[in-house]
């Protein structure tokens, strides 16, 4: 299946066929399979043994583009497709998507699920690596709403409400489908972390309902922002379980003082749960600011993504993981850009992109646990989170799903927790109710993936139900056990890459340990990720500072074009209550960037923005 006809004709035909889409108004007719292809990526060492398929670029998102003027910039999503290396028991395909709002799906392509990883010491070279998720699965990053990472469309166009985000991701599926015809009968998951926790069940909704007739099966939802209310509420019992806070100190009263405000403002809005509250957003400052603390005389804070690490203040976090430089060196590179058919996409790629975040009214849209529960009726939901997280931590999901109601039961229910292990250790807890499995990781950050490949990799293949008696060869034969329900034996050999075997029967705890370290030892990059990581936390990058304002223009110019937001309803109002002068002090460095860029046009619009300390406090927050 990996070659089939169509893929071979790709292949032959990539170069003949792509036009570089230097036209930004929809295109009147959809470009061929062929134009995706991507050959090659500067910089991306190959794996001989590791054979990858790549397809990327930008799609119409727009579904009025037909009513737009030829001279208009309309929506054009970018994503970018691993197709699948194996084929387990049948066909499937993964959209992944970050969060942000405006935070890029290449987070998780380069650093989480995708087929290679950093070395932890070159500029911007990466090397291709086993134990993507593409081994079993074509996956295929999406970059949205539109002006996320390599998408684009004029800013009058950013989405605002959850609406629109639907409309566009339908738009761009259908043209997907247009494109990749194929496509339309393969089971079919949405996957995603973070703020993609509201993205995720609202897109599933949206296509459900569709007449596309998607053959959606599931939705898998790594430490995300589902339900501000249960997630804000809990930060104090987080702190206090893991021992960030102790009880009755001032620094928990005044904690437990912002929770209670918190709760107020829930109260006084009668049952609605908007995805932010400005009331709510400094509950998690107090509890990072008990751990402030200076170290050879930098101010140093907890990193929010991972309570084991710190990170220098005011970042505390932002410069996690360590990969970012190299990733924003590799993905500025012209030549990577072009050969991967992003060059329509004006300026340069960013993690996470302020003007999409500050566009989307977050407090005006409901949070998406309200609609779950019709997800629920429908389809299996995978709620996944990673131990160590403090912004979207798993006591919040926990009380989440205490008190969802779906499928005619309130809760888990009575069913069993079970242990979930990888390879003979404990890796987790596992726990399925009418339709919704919520998986406990242990020893891992908000970006799970980043920290435990191999785990999550194995829990995804088990909600996605393949069957494993049915697997040949590759890492889905690492041996895995959720409570009495193990993987069947496999008695020949555990192949890691195309072609490249080393010993697999899971007979023993010591050659299930020894299976494993092969294949590790065969792509390490993840084990050196993770010393690498905690040796130099404080690398620094610090994207609040480089983030530039991003304009949709033919050049690269920023003057060139000078859209501003049509609406900053829902930022510019909110006040910095208690922040510290950190903050704020932040918020003026990134209005003069942005007076810079803007050549001094626009700027007290933009004071006003980032001034005000909470869009600083949001990028923090739903930022991966
Ligand atoms: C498309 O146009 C209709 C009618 O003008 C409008 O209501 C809708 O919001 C537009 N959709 C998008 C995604 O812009
Ligand atoms: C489903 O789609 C129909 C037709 O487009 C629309 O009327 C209805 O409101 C949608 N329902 C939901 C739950 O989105
Ligand atoms: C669960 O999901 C399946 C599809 O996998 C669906 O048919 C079923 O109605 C859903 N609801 C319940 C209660 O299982
Ligand atoms: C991982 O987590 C488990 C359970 O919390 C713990 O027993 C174990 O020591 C941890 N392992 C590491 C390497 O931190
Ligand atoms: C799983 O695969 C095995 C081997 O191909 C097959 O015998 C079995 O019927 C399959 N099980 C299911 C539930 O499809």
């Amino acid at each position: 299946m990996r070659c089939s006809w169509w893929a071979r004709a790709s292949c032959t035909l990539s170069s003949l066929f792509y036009f570089a889409s230097q036209s930004f108004a929809a295109p009147t007719d959809i470009p061929s399979a062929a134009s995706f292809y991507i050959p090659s990526i500067p910089h991306i060492h190959a794996n001989p043994d590791i054979n990858l398929q790549l397809y990327g670029g930008h799609l119409s998102a727009d579904p009025n583009a037909t009513r737009a003027s030829p001279t208009d910039v309309t929506a054009h999503l970018y994503f970018f497709m691993v197709k699948n290396r194996r084929t387990a028991d049948k066909q499937r395909v993964v959209f992944w998507f970050n969060g942000g709002p405006g935070c890029s799906s290449f987070d998780g392509l380069m650093m989480e699920v995708g087929p290679w990883r950093w070395d932890g010491k070159s500029e911007h070279d990466f090397w291709v690596k086993p134990g993507g998720w593409e081994e079993y699965t074509t996956m295929v990053y999406v970059d949205q709403p539109p002006g996320t990472g390599f998408s684009y469309t004029s800013t009058d166009q950013f989405a605002h409400t959850i609406d629109v985000v639907q409309a566009y991701m339908l738009e761009f599926i259908k043209n997907f489908y247009q494109v990749f015809p194929e496509y339309k009968t393969v089971d079919t998951y949405l996957a995603g972390e973070s703020f993609a926790g509201q993205w995720i069940p609202y897109i599933a909704d949206a296509m459900l309902n569709s007449t596309l007739n998607i053959p959606l099966r599931g939705v898998a939802i790594g430490n995300g922002w589902i339900d501000s209310k249960s997630q804000y509420l809990t930060y104090l019992d987080f702190a206090t379980k893991i021992g960030l806070l102790k009880e009755n100190t001032d620094a928990w009263k005044k904690v437990n003082k912002l929770t209670q405000d918190c709760s107020a403002a829930f109260d006084r809005l009668g049952g609605r749960n908007p995805m932010k509250m400005k009331e709510c957003s400094h509950i998690m400052y107090s509890v990072m600011d008990s751990k402030a603390h200076k170290q050879d005389g930098v101010d140093m804070c907890i990193n929010i993504y991972d309570v084991r690490l710190e990170d220098t203040s005011p970042a505390c976090g932002m410069n996690w993981p360590p990969e970012m430089p190299a990733i924003n060196k590799f993905l500025a590179a012209p030549e990577v850009v072009a050969s991967i058919h992003a060059s329509a996409h004006p300026g340069t790629w960013t993690e996470c992109r302020g003007q999409v975040h500050l566009a989307f009214h977050q407090d005006d849209s409901e949070s998406a646990v309200s609609i779950l529960p019709r997800v629920l009726s429908q389809i299996p939901v995978l709620i996944f989170v990673g131990d160590q997280d403090l912004i979207c931590n798993y006591l919040g999901l926990e009380k989440m799903i205490k008190d969802m109601s779906w499928n005619g039961g309130t809760g888990l229910g009575t069913v069993q927790t079970q242990s979930y292990s990888v390879n003979s250790l404990p890796a987790g807890t596992w726990a399925t109710s009418r339709n919704l499995t919520y998986v406990k990781l242990f020893n891992a950050s908000h970006m799970a993936p980043f920290d435990i490949p191999d785990i999550t990799h194995d829990m995804m293949l088990r909600f996605m139900n393949v069957n494993f008696s049915s697997v040949i060869d590759g890492t889905a034969r690492i041996p895995s056990a959720i409570g009495s329900d193990v993987k069947p034996h496999f008695e020949e050999k555990l192949d890691t890459g195309e072609g490249q075997g080393t010993p697999a029967s899971a007979k023993t705890p010591q050659q299930n340990k020894a299976m494993w370290e092969a294949y590790y030892n065969a792509g390490s990059a993840a084990l050196v990720l993770i010393i690498v990581f905690l040796v130099i936390g404080t690398f620094v990058y610090c994207r609040l500072r480089r983030k530039r304002v991003q304009l949709p223009t033919t050049t690269h110019d920023p003057n060139e074009e000078n859209i501003p937001l049509t609406s900053h309803r829902g930022m510019a109002d909110d006040e910095d209550i208690d922040s510290s002068r950190r903050r704020s002090a932040k918020g003026k460095e990134r209005a003069k960037n942005v007076a810079t860029a803007n050549g001094g046009s626009n700027v007290e619009e933009e004071e006003r923005i980032f001034d005000v300390g909470d869009s600083d406090d949001e990028d923090y927050k739903h930022n991966k």
